[in-house]
C-alpha cells in the first residue's frame, strides 16, 4: 500500500465489495488494485452520472463528489495487485 496516498473519507462505501486494497473476494466484482488512475476516475464518474451501467456501482457512486472520486481513484491506483506484481498471469 502506498504510504503517500491519504485514505479516502468515502473508502467505507467500497470495501465490502472491492476490499481496502482493491482485491475483490466476491465473484463478479473486479479487482481494481493498481488500475490506471485516469481510468478509475472516468469509470466512477460515468457510473455516478448514469453513463455507464454496472449493477451496484451506480448506487455506490451516486453520492460521490469530484473530490471523492479523485481520492478513491488515487487510492486504488496506488495499491499493488500482488499476483501481477509477482508476474503471475
Ligand atoms: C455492492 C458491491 C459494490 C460496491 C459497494 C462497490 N462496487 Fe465497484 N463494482 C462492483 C461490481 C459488481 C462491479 C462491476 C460492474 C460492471 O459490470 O460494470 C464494479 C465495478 C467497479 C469499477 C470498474 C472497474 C473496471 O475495471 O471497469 C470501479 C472503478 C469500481 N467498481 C470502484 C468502486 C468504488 C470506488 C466503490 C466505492 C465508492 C465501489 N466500487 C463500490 C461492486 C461494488
Amino acid at each position: 500500500m502506498a504510504a503517500d496516498v491519504a485514505r479516502p473519507a468515502k473508502l467505507g462505501l467500497c470495501v465490502a465489495c472491492h476490499g481496502d486494497t482493491g482485491i475483490s473476494r466476491i465473484p463478479g466484482t473486479p479487482h481494481i488494485a493498481g488500475q490506471d488512475e485516469i481510468y478509475l476516475r472516468k469509470a466512477l464518474t460515468e457510473y455516478r452520472d448514469g453513463r455507464r451501467h454496472g449493477g451496484p456501482m451506480n448506487a455506490a457512486a451516486g453520492g460521490l463528489s469530484a473530490a471523492d472520486i479523485d481520492a478513491l481513484a488515487a487510492w486504488y491506483a496506488a495499491q499493488r495487485w500482488p499476483a501481477a506484481a509477482e508476474g503471475t498471469p
